[in-house]
């Protein structure tokens, strides 16, 4: 997916739209439909429920929102691209563009589900706020966001690539991939009980070839060299990654990694 454009401050006068992460729906549809299709254990775990209303935060183009919505009473989606709010809305959700830094909602939901989208949103601490002012109280998070060590192979050849060009490619780096033990801490600062965070290694099959992944999901380091180099940086990293990601039958299988969790805004106490 999808959700907040990563918030990078350029410092060597570049424009912040080189570094931006963009969404076009159709490439998505194409690249990324996999991400909602493998949400079965994170909708598990929100085990949602006819009374629910509910906060899809990073909603993308809706896909997991519109298949949670007949088992709740109420589901909002949120996403920072306005193509991809587009997309939700063409479905007939209540989808809206919001910055995932500065939720604006005050305990309207009985649960926040999140898949593959916190791991855009740079400033933490700002979206666990955000989501303990959203919830009720008793409400809980499902979530799911890349965990510490995803993609490691294919950020690390995609920075090799910038490298090789004399770019600085750590600083471009539009991930947070938070250990569990960093990312328990941070709920738990923000008032939440956890109850379940595990870290799951979870290989992805993708529907293609990985260029179709790195152009659809690797704006922010193909934007380091102008348009006319990068099907040239995107045939090396290519070759860099076949021979650990490309399987014979299989095709090609990106190194996943998935932080899990549970959190519980606590019941106010009686009394
Ligand atoms: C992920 O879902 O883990 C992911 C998606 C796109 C870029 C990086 C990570």
């Amino acid at each position: 997916m999808r959700a907040g454009t990563p918030p990078n401050r350029p410092s060597d006068g570049e424009t912040d739209s080189a570094r931006a992460q963009r969404w076009d729906p159709a490439r998505y549809a194409r690249h990324g439909r996999f991400v909602a299709d493998l949400a079965g254990p994170l909708v598990a775990l929100l085990a949602p429920r006819p009374d629910d209303d509910i906060l899809d935060l990073g909603c993308g183009d809706g896909a997991l929102t519109a298949a949670i919505a007949p088992r709740c009473r109420r589901i909002v989606g949120v996403d920072a691209s306005p193509e991809q709010v587009a997309a939700a809305n063409a479905l007939g959700l209540d989808a809206r563009v919001v910055d995932g830094h500065a939720l604006p909602f005050d305990t309207e939901f009985d649960a926040i589900v999140t898949n593959a989208a916190l791991h855009w949103m740079k400033r933490p601490d700002d979206v666990i706020d955000g989501m303990w002012r959203a919830l009720r109280p008793g409400g809980r998070i499902a979530g799911e966001m890349g965990g510490e060590g995803n993609v490691a192979r294919i950020s690390g050849a995609l920075m090799d690539a910038l490298r090789r060009r004399g770019i600085d490619g750590e600083s471009r780096f539009p991930w947070y991939f938070p250990a569990p033990d960093a990312y328990r801490r941070r709920l738990a600062a923000g008032g939440f009980e956890v109850t379940e965070m595990a870290l799951v290694q979870r290989p992805t099959t993708l529907p293609g070839d990985i260029s179709g992944w790195l152009e659809t999901f690797a704006e922010p380091f193909l934007g380091a060299v102008p348009a006319r180099e990068r099907p040239a940086m995107i045939a090396e990293v290519r070759d860099d990654l076949e021979p650990v990601l490309y399987r014979e039958g299989t095709g090609w299988v990106a190194d996943y990694v998935r932080l899990r969790f549970l959190a519980v805004k606590p019941p106010v106490a009686e009394g």
